[in-house]
Protein backbone atom coordinates (compact mmCIF):
# COMPACT_ATOMS: atom_id res chain seq x y z
CA UNK A 1 0.00 0.00 0.00
CA UNK A 2 1.48 3.43 -1.16
CA UNK A 3 1.73 5.77 1.69
CA UNK A 4 1.55 8.39 -0.42
CA UNK A 5 -1.10 9.15 -3.08
CA UNK A 6 -0.63 11.80 -6.13
CA UNK A 7 -3.68 14.04 -6.66
CA UNK A 8 -4.18 15.32 -9.40
CA UNK A 9 -2.86 18.47 -8.75
CA UNK A 10 0.38 16.63 -8.08
CA UNK A 11 0.14 17.66 -4.59
CA UNK A 12 0.78 15.18 -1.91
CA UNK A 13 -2.09 13.58 -0.07
CA UNK A 14 -1.49 11.46 3.02
CA UNK A 15 -3.06 8.19 3.31
CA UNK A 16 -5.40 7.92 6.83
CA UNK A 17 -2.57 5.62 8.65
CA UNK A 18 -0.11 8.32 7.18
CA UNK A 19 -1.89 11.07 8.61
CA UNK A 20 -2.48 9.52 11.96
CA UNK A 21 1.03 9.04 11.73
CA UNK A 22 1.94 12.57 11.37
CA UNK A 23 -0.05 13.40 13.72
CA UNK A 24 1.06 11.49 16.86
CA UNK A 25 5.04 12.54 15.31
CA UNK A 26 4.06 16.06 15.72
CA UNK A 27 1.77 16.08 19.09
CA UNK A 28 4.76 13.65 20.13
CA UNK A 29 7.44 16.28 19.56
CA UNK A 30 5.80 19.20 20.51
CA UNK A 31 5.01 17.61 23.85
CA UNK A 32 6.87 18.95 26.91
CA UNK A 33 9.14 15.59 27.43
CA UNK A 34 9.63 15.01 23.23
CA UNK A 35 8.13 11.30 22.59
CA UNK A 36 7.33 9.32 19.07
CA UNK A 37 5.50 6.21 19.75
CA UNK A 38 6.70 2.45 19.61
CA UNK A 39 4.39 1.13 18.14
CA UNK A 40 5.68 3.04 14.65
CA UNK A 41 9.22 1.47 15.10
CA UNK A 42 7.32 -1.03 12.43
CA UNK A 43 7.58 -0.64 9.19
CA UNK A 44 8.87 -2.43 7.05
CA UNK A 45 12.43 -2.29 7.38
CA UNK A 46 12.04 -1.71 11.23
CA UNK A 47 10.04 -5.01 11.35
CA UNK A 48 13.19 -6.88 9.40
CA UNK A 49 15.19 -5.10 12.12
CA UNK A 50 13.26 -6.46 14.81
CA UNK A 51 13.40 -9.82 13.16
CA UNK A 52 17.31 -9.63 13.71
CA UNK A 53 16.83 -8.27 16.97
CA UNK A 54 15.08 -11.60 18.26
CA UNK A 55 18.21 -13.76 16.31
CA UNK A 56 21.16 -11.70 18.86
CA UNK A 57 22.79 -13.19 21.42
CA UNK A 58 22.00 -10.81 23.52
CA UNK A 59 18.19 -10.68 23.33
CA UNK A 60 16.77 -13.55 25.29
CA UNK A 61 13.16 -12.59 25.03
CA UNK A 62 11.74 -14.08 22.21
CA UNK A 63 14.44 -17.28 22.29
CA UNK A 64 13.21 -17.93 26.09
CA UNK A 65 9.49 -17.10 25.16
CA UNK A 66 9.33 -19.75 22.39
CA UNK A 67 11.24 -22.26 24.39
CA UNK A 68 8.80 -21.89 26.88
CA UNK A 69 5.64 -22.64 24.83
CA UNK A 70 7.76 -25.87 23.34
CA UNK A 71 8.41 -26.96 26.54
CA UNK A 72 4.55 -26.23 27.79
CA UNK A 73 2.48 -26.53 24.78
CA UNK A 74 0.55 -29.52 25.79
CA UNK A 75 -0.38 -28.08 29.04
CA UNK A 76 -1.02 -24.69 28.08
CA UNK A 77 -3.20 -26.09 25.18
CA UNK A 78 -5.37 -28.26 27.43
CA UNK A 79 -6.21 -25.14 29.60
CA UNK A 80 -7.67 -23.31 26.45
CA UNK A 81 -9.67 -26.62 25.93
CA UNK A 82 -11.28 -27.43 22.80
CA UNK A 83 -14.03 -25.56 20.82
CA UNK A 84 -12.39 -21.97 22.12
CA UNK A 85 -11.69 -19.84 19.15
CA UNK A 86 -7.95 -18.00 19.48
CA UNK A 87 -7.69 -14.34 18.97
CA UNK A 88 -3.79 -12.96 18.59
CA UNK A 89 -3.44 -9.23 19.15
CA UNK A 90 -0.75 -8.04 16.92
CA UNK A 91 -0.07 -11.52 15.53
CA UNK A 92 3.13 -10.67 13.38
CA UNK A 93 3.95 -13.41 11.13
CA UNK A 94 2.48 -15.81 13.88
CA UNK A 95 5.67 -17.56 14.58
CA UNK A 96 4.62 -18.64 18.91
CA UNK A 97 1.20 -19.44 17.23
CA UNK A 98 2.21 -22.24 15.45
CA UNK A 99 3.65 -24.44 18.42
CA UNK A 100 -0.18 -24.05 19.85
CA UNK A 101 -1.99 -24.67 17.02
CA UNK A 102 0.10 -28.11 16.53
CA UNK A 103 -1.67 -28.95 19.84
CA UNK A 104 -5.08 -27.27 19.21
CA UNK A 105 -6.35 -30.01 17.09
CA UNK A 106 -10.19 -29.51 17.90
CA UNK A 107 -10.03 -25.33 18.21
CA UNK A 108 -12.97 -23.58 16.70
CA UNK A 109 -10.76 -21.01 15.10
CA UNK A 110 -7.98 -18.86 14.90
CA UNK A 111 -8.04 -14.83 14.48
CA UNK A 112 -5.06 -13.25 14.26
CA UNK A 113 -5.25 -9.74 14.99
CA UNK A 114 -2.73 -7.35 12.65
CA UNK A 115 -2.48 -3.40 12.04
CA UNK A 116 -0.10 -4.02 8.64
CA UNK A 117 -2.51 -5.78 6.29
CA UNK A 118 -0.66 -6.90 3.92
CA UNK A 119 1.81 -8.84 5.91
CA UNK A 120 -1.21 -10.43 8.02
CA UNK A 121 -3.03 -11.76 4.78
CA UNK A 122 0.13 -13.23 4.05
CA UNK A 123 0.44 -14.94 7.10
CA UNK A 124 -2.84 -15.96 7.24
CA UNK A 125 -2.52 -16.83 3.67
CA UNK A 126 0.52 -19.52 4.45
CA UNK A 127 -1.40 -20.73 7.79
CA UNK A 128 -4.57 -21.52 6.09
CA UNK A 129 -1.95 -24.05 3.77
CA UNK A 130 -0.02 -25.12 6.81
CA UNK A 131 -3.08 -25.83 9.29
CA UNK A 132 -5.96 -27.21 6.20
CA UNK A 133 -8.18 -28.21 9.18
CA UNK A 134 -8.14 -24.70 11.04
CA UNK A 135 -10.07 -22.06 10.16
CA UNK A 136 -8.25 -18.69 10.08
CA UNK A 137 -9.89 -15.37 10.20
CA UNK A 138 -7.54 -12.45 10.13
CA UNK A 139 -8.84 -9.47 11.09
CA UNK A 140 -7.25 -6.19 9.79
CA UNK A 141 -6.90 -3.95 12.73
CA UNK A 142 -5.06 -2.00 15.90
CA UNK A 143 -5.58 -4.07 18.96
CA UNK A 144 -4.86 -0.70 21.12
CA UNK A 145 -8.34 0.68 19.91
CA UNK A 146 -12.12 -1.32 20.75
CA UNK A 147 -12.21 -4.37 18.40
CA UNK A 148 -15.60 -5.68 17.12
CA UNK A 149 -15.02 -10.04 16.85
CA UNK A 150 -17.19 -11.30 14.52
CA UNK A 151 -20.04 -13.43 16.13
CA UNK A 152 -18.79 -16.95 17.86
CA UNK A 153 -20.15 -19.62 15.56
CA UNK A 154 -21.22 -21.24 19.17
CA UNK A 155 -22.84 -19.92 21.70
CA UNK A 156 -20.28 -22.90 23.92
CA UNK A 157 -17.90 -21.02 21.81
CA UNK A 158 -14.94 -19.88 24.56
CA UNK A 159 -12.30 -17.08 23.25
CA UNK A 160 -8.73 -17.21 24.34
CA UNK A 161 -7.03 -14.54 23.63
CA UNK A 162 -3.11 -14.20 23.41
CA UNK A 163 -1.21 -11.59 23.61
CA UNK A 164 2.91 -13.09 23.42
CA UNK A 165 5.83 -11.43 22.66
CA UNK A 166 5.98 -9.44 25.73
CA UNK A 167 4.22 -6.50 23.81
CA UNK A 168 2.36 -5.62 26.95
CA UNK A 169 6.16 -4.27 28.37
CA UNK A 170 5.45 -1.23 26.01
CA UNK A 171 2.58 0.20 27.94
CA UNK A 172 2.60 2.09 31.21
CA UNK A 173 1.15 0.24 34.21
CA UNK A 174 -1.75 2.82 33.44
CA UNK A 175 -2.12 1.55 29.46
CA UNK A 176 -1.63 -1.86 30.46
CA UNK A 177 -4.85 -1.91 32.83
CA UNK A 178 -6.56 -0.85 30.48
CA UNK A 179 -5.73 -2.97 27.84
CA UNK A 180 -6.27 -5.96 30.01
CA UNK A 181 -9.85 -4.43 31.09
CA UNK A 182 -10.77 -4.03 27.57
CA UNK A 183 -9.70 -7.73 26.73
CA UNK A 184 -11.57 -9.09 29.62
CA UNK A 185 -14.45 -7.18 27.75
CA UNK A 186 -13.71 -8.54 24.11
CA UNK A 187 -13.17 -12.21 25.97
CA UNK A 188 -16.47 -12.26 27.68
CA UNK A 189 -17.72 -14.10 30.40
CA UNK A 190 -15.99 -16.84 29.98
CA UNK A 191 -12.94 -15.79 28.23
CA UNK A 192 -9.37 -17.04 28.51
CA UNK A 193 -6.21 -14.54 28.48
CA UNK A 194 -2.61 -16.25 27.50
CA UNK A 195 0.14 -13.68 27.37
CA UNK A 196 3.52 -13.67 27.97
CA UNK A 197 5.77 -11.10 29.74
CA UNK A 198 9.12 -10.51 30.61
CA UNK A 199 10.74 -10.62 34.15
CA UNK A 200 12.57 -8.41 36.17
CA UNK A 201 16.27 -9.58 36.24
CA UNK A 202 19.85 -8.15 36.67
CA UNK A 203 20.68 -4.59 35.19
CA UNK A 204 23.37 -6.01 32.74
CA UNK A 205 21.46 -8.86 31.07
CA UNK A 206 18.99 -6.38 30.71
CA UNK A 207 20.94 -3.18 28.97
CA UNK A 208 22.88 -5.98 27.24
CA UNK A 209 19.64 -7.13 25.42
CA UNK A 210 19.00 -3.34 24.40
CA UNK A 211 22.41 -2.65 23.50
CA UNK A 212 23.85 -5.08 21.69
CA UNK A 213 26.92 -5.20 20.11
CA UNK A 214 26.68 -5.09 16.16
CA UNK A 215 24.39 -1.95 16.87
CA UNK A 216 21.07 -3.68 15.04
CA UNK A 217 18.84 -2.57 17.92
CA UNK A 218 20.74 1.53 17.45
CA UNK A 219 19.69 0.85 14.18
CA UNK A 220 15.84 -0.14 14.77
CA UNK A 221 15.78 2.92 17.13
CA UNK A 222 17.09 5.07 15.06
CA UNK A 223 14.90 3.73 12.01
CA UNK A 224 12.09 5.59 13.42
CA UNK A 225 13.36 8.99 11.96
CA UNK A 226 14.31 7.25 8.52
CA UNK A 227 10.66 6.70 8.09
CA UNK A 228 9.64 10.13 9.38
CA UNK A 229 11.83 10.96 6.58
CA UNK A 230 10.30 8.46 3.91
CA UNK A 231 6.85 8.98 4.61
CA UNK A 232 6.04 12.73 5.74
CA UNK A 233 8.12 15.28 4.31
CA UNK A 234 11.06 16.07 6.58
CA UNK A 235 14.26 15.99 6.42
CA UNK A 236 15.72 14.98 9.39
CA UNK A 237 19.77 13.86 9.83
CA UNK A 238 19.47 10.60 10.97
CA UNK A 239 23.62 10.90 12.13
CA UNK A 240 22.48 13.52 14.06
CA UNK A 241 21.16 11.41 16.56
CA UNK A 242 22.42 8.26 18.62
CA UNK A 243 20.65 5.45 20.17
CA UNK A 244 20.44 5.46 23.91
CA UNK A 245 18.67 2.59 25.92
CA UNK A 246 18.88 2.16 30.32
CA UNK A 247 17.39 0.16 32.80
CA UNK A 248 14.97 2.34 35.15
CA UNK A 249 15.35 0.88 38.23
CA UNK A 250 13.21 2.61 40.83
CA UNK A 251 10.47 2.43 37.32
CA UNK A 252 11.63 -1.42 36.50
CA UNK A 253 11.63 -0.56 32.77
CA UNK A 254 13.63 -0.57 30.09
CA UNK A 255 13.76 3.34 28.13
CA UNK A 256 14.69 3.92 24.78
CA UNK A 257 15.95 6.82 23.64
CA UNK A 258 17.49 8.91 20.73
CA UNK A 259 19.76 11.51 21.72
CA UNK A 260 20.73 14.32 19.63
CA UNK A 261 24.26 14.74 19.07
CA UNK A 262 24.43 18.60 18.35
CA UNK A 263 22.17 22.02 18.14
CA UNK A 264 20.10 21.31 15.42
CA UNK A 265 16.90 22.27 14.04
CA UNK A 266 13.97 19.80 12.16
CA UNK A 267 11.85 19.90 10.13
CA UNK A 268 9.08 18.10 9.28
CA UNK A 269 5.85 19.52 6.87
CA UNK A 270 6.18 23.06 7.65
CA UNK A 271 6.80 22.39 11.48
CA UNK A 272 9.97 23.05 12.61
CA UNK A 273 11.85 21.86 15.81
CA UNK A 274 14.44 23.11 17.93
CA UNK A 275 16.75 20.61 19.38
CA UNK A 276 20.00 20.94 21.73
CA UNK A 277 22.70 18.65 21.95
CA UNK A 278 22.23 16.16 24.55
CA UNK A 279 18.02 16.79 24.18
CA UNK A 280 16.37 13.01 24.07
CA UNK A 281 13.23 12.13 22.59
CA UNK A 282 11.53 8.53 24.28
CA UNK A 283 11.25 6.47 21.86
CA UNK A 284 9.92 2.93 23.98
CA UNK A 285 9.49 1.79 27.31
CA UNK A 286 9.89 -2.14 28.09
CA UNK A 287 8.68 -2.71 31.52
CA UNK A 288 9.60 -5.83 33.34
CA UNK A 289 7.38 -7.37 35.42
CA UNK A 290 7.35 -9.71 38.51
CA UNK A 291 4.46 -12.32 38.74
CA UNK A 292 2.88 -10.93 41.91
CA UNK A 293 2.83 -7.36 40.44
CA UNK A 294 1.55 -8.59 37.46
CA UNK A 295 -0.96 -11.13 38.91
CA UNK A 296 -2.22 -8.02 41.08
CA UNK A 297 -2.53 -5.52 38.17
CA UNK A 298 -4.44 -8.24 35.94
CA UNK A 299 -6.69 -9.17 39.35
CA UNK A 300 -7.70 -5.29 39.13
CA UNK A 301 -9.02 -6.18 35.44
CA UNK A 302 -11.05 -8.56 36.57
CA UNK A 303 -8.59 -11.96 35.54
CA UNK A 304 -7.50 -14.56 37.77
CA UNK A 305 -4.25 -16.11 37.20
CA UNK A 306 -4.54 -19.96 36.30
CA UNK A 307 -1.12 -21.02 35.51
CA UNK A 308 2.35 -19.75 34.85
CA UNK A 309 5.27 -21.03 32.92
CA UNK A 310 8.75 -20.34 33.49
CA UNK A 311 12.17 -20.90 31.56
CA UNK A 312 14.27 -22.55 33.81
CA UNK A 313 16.45 -19.46 34.75
CA UNK A 314 13.32 -17.43 35.07
CA UNK A 315 13.85 -14.59 32.59
CA UNK A 316 10.40 -15.22 31.13
CA UNK A 317 7.08 -15.87 32.00
CA UNK A 318 3.52 -17.10 30.08
CA UNK A 319 0.66 -16.96 31.97
CA UNK A 320 -3.11 -18.21 31.45
CA UNK A 321 -5.90 -16.20 33.01
CA UNK A 322 -9.34 -16.88 32.99
CA UNK A 323 -12.26 -13.91 33.24
C1 LIG B 1 8.57 -6.30 20.86
C2 LIG B 1 8.08 -4.79 22.60
C3 LIG B 1 8.75 -7.00 23.11
O1 LIG B 1 10.36 -4.42 24.35
O2 LIG B 1 11.82 -5.97 24.06
C4 LIG B 1 13.35 -4.95 21.19
C5 LIG B 1 10.82 -4.41 21.30
N1 LIG B 1 12.82 -2.92 21.51
N2 LIG B 1 14.47 -4.24 21.29
C6 LIG B 1 10.91 -5.27 23.65
C7 LIG B 1 12.29 -4.11 21.33
C8 LIG B 1 14.15 -3.01 21.47
C9 LIG B 1 10.41 -5.52 22.22
N3 LIG B 1 8.97 -5.87 22.19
Amino acid sequence: MPSTLLSPLGQKTLSKTTMQFRDDVLRGLNSPTKAIPSKYFYDQRGSLLFDQICELEEYYPTRTETSIMKHSARMIAACIGTHSRLVEYGSGSSLKTRILLDQLTELDSYLPIDISREHLHATANDLSVEYPNHVIQPIVGDFTKPINLPKTSSPQTKTCIYFPGSTIGNFTHDEASELLHSMRTTAGERGSLLIGFDLHKDKCILEAAYNDREGVTARFNLNVLSRINRELDADIVVENFEHNAIFNEQAGRIEMRLRSLCNQSIRIDDHFFHINEGDEVLTEYSHKYTVEGFTTMADQAGWSCRGVWYDPQRYFAVMYLEA
